[in-house]
């Protein structure tokens, strides 16, 4: 039986446990370039211990950042100053892998600790939103993005394949394309933000289309035997979960096809209106359906960071891997505390020797 401290292979990559340390922005990057502060953040998180450490969301194109301070790789400079990040990573002995990605209607906002609202209209720092349809978010969000035209479309599935390849060049070895969270992708896929009539909208393989093309070119430009996978929003919580989430499962059977190694099961976040179950792992029983139902390898996130209960979640064969976000911003070295917690025999060795080397001589106070 495989638990969360079992390796876990996918393609030529073998994680050394299940934990992965999910996308998490940091909001701290100028003209979408890492700098110390990712360097520093990326390097701790890798020797803490889990098996994969994603960077956060990265934008394809300039529009596709959330927030002026998100993380860009739509240039060789980028790139290159990625490339450091994924060699750090992996020198500390996890899998680097990136999520790249494109707000949508969701991008030109403020930082969240500056107000998590749209920049306003007249502040020159904002732009010009991109989404399926002329809808706004609301709530927080309430700029009215432009229609992407048919032009449009093409060249940011096209900007995702370039994206793909420079992580490639990079160093990255896990690919996670950004499906979820109501950005754009999730809006195309989303009746809350897809009114289309064209091939683009309306039915499920209308609103399936810009994933299912985005997917097929990144699948032209990332490497056979590495990880390809998605982070996609499987329910809304809006009130229609039964038929979101078979929509979305049926969907995911076409990811598979199309070459998806593994779904990071999330949440749709297309609308302010829903009414999220808030709880431990409340998520894990929907990744488990998902797994089984689309036959396919699943992650998942959202307050499975309690050691035991992230075991279960492996050992009950719901997850093959446990995504770990916020606790891990509490504590970097959060798997050592899980090794501690589950009694593994030597825990202080899931970190590098010159912590373990101490830590296993001489225990510090939980
Ligand atoms: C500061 C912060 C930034 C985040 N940025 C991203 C992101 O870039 N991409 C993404 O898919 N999810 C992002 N998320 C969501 C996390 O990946 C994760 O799903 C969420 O924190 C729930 O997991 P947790 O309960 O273990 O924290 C972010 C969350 C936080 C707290």
């Amino acid at each position: 039986m495989s638990g969360l401290f079992s390796p876990f292979t996918l393609k030529d990559v073998t994680l050394r446990n299940r934990i992965a340390v999910p996308p998490m922005c940091q909001y701290s990057a100028e003209d979408g370039l890492s700098n110390e502060w990712h360097r520093v953040h990326y390097a701790s998180l890798a020797r803490g211990g889990a098996g994969l450490v994603i960077v956060e969301a990265t934008a394809v194109a300039p529009e596709g950042r959330i927030t002026p301070g998100c993380l860009g790789i739509w240039n060789d400079e980028q790139a290159e100053k990625l490339a450091i990040i994924a060699r750090d990573i992996k020198a500390a002995g996890a899998v680097p892998g990136i999520q790249i990605a494109h707000a949508g209607r969701k991008a030109s906002a403020n930082r969240p600790w500056e107000g998590d609202d749209h920049i306003a209209k007249t502040d020159p720092r904002g732009w010009e939103t991109l989404s399926p349809s002329a809808t706004a978010f609301g709530a927080n969000l309430p700029q009215v993005p432009h229609e992407m035209t048919l032009e449009e479309i093409a060249r940011v599935r096209d900007d995702f394949a370039v994206a793909a390849q420079r992580a490639r060049d990079a160093g990255f070895e896990w690919l996670e394309l950004h499906f979820a969270h109501g950005y754009l992708a999730q809006s195309f896929f989303s009746v809350h933000a897809n009114q289309r009539q064209d091939q683009y909208g309306g039915d499920f393989e209308g609103r399936s289309r810009f994933l299912l093309e985005t997917l097929a070119a990144v699948r032209t430009q990332w490497p056979d035997n590495l990880p390809l996978t998605a982070r996609f929003g499987v329910i809304e919580y809006d009130g229609r979960d039964e038929e979101t989430l078979t929509e979305a499962i049926t969907l995911t059977k076409k990811f598979r096809e199309g070459g998806l190694d593994l779904l990071s099961v999330s949440i749709g976040f297309s609308t302010p209106d829903a009414n999220i179950p808030w709880g431990p792992a409340f998520l894990a029983p929907v990744a488990e359906r998902v797994r089984r139902e689309a036959d396919i390898p699943v992650a998942s996130a959202w307050g499975i960071d309690a050691p035991l209960i992230a075991n279960e979640a492996v050992e009950k064969g719901q997850l093959d891997l446990v995504m770990v976000g916020k606790a891990h911003l509490a504590n970097p070295n959060w798997s050592y505390q899980a090794a501690r917690a589950l009694k593994k025999e030597q825990p202080s060795w899931v970190l590098p020797a010159p912590y373990a080397h101490w830590l296993e001589r001489y225990r510090v106070s939980e």
